[in-house]
């Protein structure tokens, strides 16, 4: 028997239809950067999996619970109890997204010359490191850098050139932090073995270790599925076994938590926690709320609590998969296996012709956006190209994410936009690149403007 959605819609949204042509103004209008259209310019929108998942009915009923007093409010102290269930640690620091428990866990820890080690390090992760005068550096396995090449854990990182750059960057290393599961390389899961063995390195070298959790659920998931021994557990005491292993996470809500806005900084350290806390009331707010309404913990503990839940996992993660099969089944050359939260086109291998300071990620995120209102982001050299070390050069990998919110879209949604991807993919030679006309200094992947190489024209 089929898998279907294990809930049912309460509330609907209608969506607004457009044509080819008021898709080609919007975007010219948009400087061909897909983030600068307005959302109702979109038909089916899979930009990101971030703060986009429709919340239950059990979220908007705790929200009426929700405690705003300032100080001491009951819902920071419901948040502070399921955080603390799940993760293990000690001190809970609530921010109002993941980023800002970046830029003051980096504040709080980092000077100019430190180095930073990830698996890999998401956009706002790596903008965060750099702006606090530090180098980020990835180390994910060599299989993670061939998309075809299938593994169960390309998320993993490469313990040798961990131990490598421990013993040649010595005490200017001052975090190792792996994230689960790998947004930038393909969503892919990190195993439990290896979380382990990271572990262990840091703990011979006396080093911080630290996930970036923001999907944890979903790595848990895929450990359930993948790794050996862990069949018969839940995917809760695999994700509280993995948070056992670390001293302390940064989380965005907007993914595990199934909130539309959240995130927490958790740690075990008591010194390290004080001076992040010093640093949250200065420009987030007082401790009990930081940055976030009492409301929002309310959404994000009951989101924590549902997100971990069989079926739920079991049809997210179903539902994936089986956009990537309708992928691979038409031929187009895609991230392997698929990942957690959403498809990755290696837009490296289905463009040859378009050369990577071209960017073929942006042409082709462009291209299914005007013909079929499917809106995707590019993570190629427009995200990662740009490094204050190496200046400007080609990313590791040119992909299109078709990031999947969560409990938003139904099948047959999922199924049309599967069919946009594979109706581009299927004339990729037609397609040109673009040349980039403004950037900011960080970030730009969100603002920069380009020009098309070659006028595009409506077919
Ligand atoms: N870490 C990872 C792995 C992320 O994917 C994100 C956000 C963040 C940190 C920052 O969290 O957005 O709440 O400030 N990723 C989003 C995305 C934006 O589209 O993948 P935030």
């Amino acid at each position: 028997m089929r898998a279907f959605e294990p809930f049912r819609f309460k509330a609907v949204d209608p969506i607004r239809m457009t044509t080819a042509e008021e898709r080609a103004a919007a975007l010219e209008r948009a400087g061909c950067n897909v983030f600068q259209l307005a959302a109702r310019d979109v038909i089916i929108d899979l930009l990101t999996d971030s703060g986009t998942g429709a919340m239950s009915s059990a979220q908007w009923s705790a929200m009426m619970r929700g405690d705003e007093s300032y100080a001491g409010s009951e819902s920071f102290y419901r948040f502070e109890r399921v955080v603390r269930d799940l993760t293990g640690y000690r001190h809970v620091l609530p921010t109002h997204q993941g980023r800002a428990a970046e830029r003051i866990l980096f504040q709080a820890l980092l000077q100019p010359g430190d180095v930073t080690l990830s698996n890999t390090h998401f956009d706002t992760t790596r903008a965060n490191v750099e702006f606090a005068g530090a180098e980020a550096r990835d180390l994910v396995i060599d299989a993670a850098r061939t998309p075809s090449l299938p593994h169960p854990f390309k998320g993993n990182m490469d313990l040798d050139a961990l131990e490598d750059v421990l013993a040649t960057e010595g005490d200017r290393v001052r975090l190792v932090m792996v994230t689960i599961t790998n947004n930038s390389g393909g969503g892919q899961p990190v195993s439990m073995e290896n979380v382990s063995a990271i572990r262990d390195v840091c703990r011979r070298h006396g080093r911080l270790f630290l996930l970036d959790a923001c999907r944890f659920a979903e790595n848990a998931w895929l450990v359930k599925q993948r790794e050996p021994g862990f069949r018969g557990r839940s995917p809760k005491s695999i994700a509280q076994q993995m948070f056992s292993l670390a001293d302390g996470c940064i989380v965005s809500a907007k993914k595990d938590g199934l909130a539309n806005i959240g995130g927490f900084l958790a740690l075990n350290d008591d010194a390290l926690a004080e001076r992040c806390r010093n640093l949250l009331i200065l420009t987030e707010g007082f401790p009990t709320y930081g940055g976030l309404a009492g409301y929002d913990l309310e959404a994000i503990a009951t989101g924590l609590e549902e997100v971990v839940d069989e079926a739920y996992l079991s049809h997210r993660i179903a539902s994936v998969e089986s956009f990537a099969s309708r992928l691979i089944d038409a031929g187009v050359p895609i991230v392997r296996p698929a990942g957690g939260h959403g498809v990755f086109v290696d837009a490296r291998a289905l463009l040859p012709h378009i050369a990577p300071l071209e960017y073929p990620g942006i042409a082709f995120v462009n291209e299914l956006y005007v013909e079929h209102g499917v809106r995707a982001c590019e993570i190629g050299s427009v995200m990662f190209g740009r490094t204050p070390a190496a200046g400007e050069r080609p990313a590791p990998l040119e992909l299109v994410r078709l990031a999947i919110p969560r409990r938003l879209y139904s099948d047959a949604q999922l199924r049309y936009a599967a069919e946009a991807v594979i109706e581009v993919a299927a004339r990729a030679e037609t397609l040109s690149g673009l040349r980039m006309t403004w950037q900011p200094q960080y970030l730009r992947h969100f603002t920069a403007r380009f020009e098309p190489l070659r006028a595009m024209s409506v077919r």
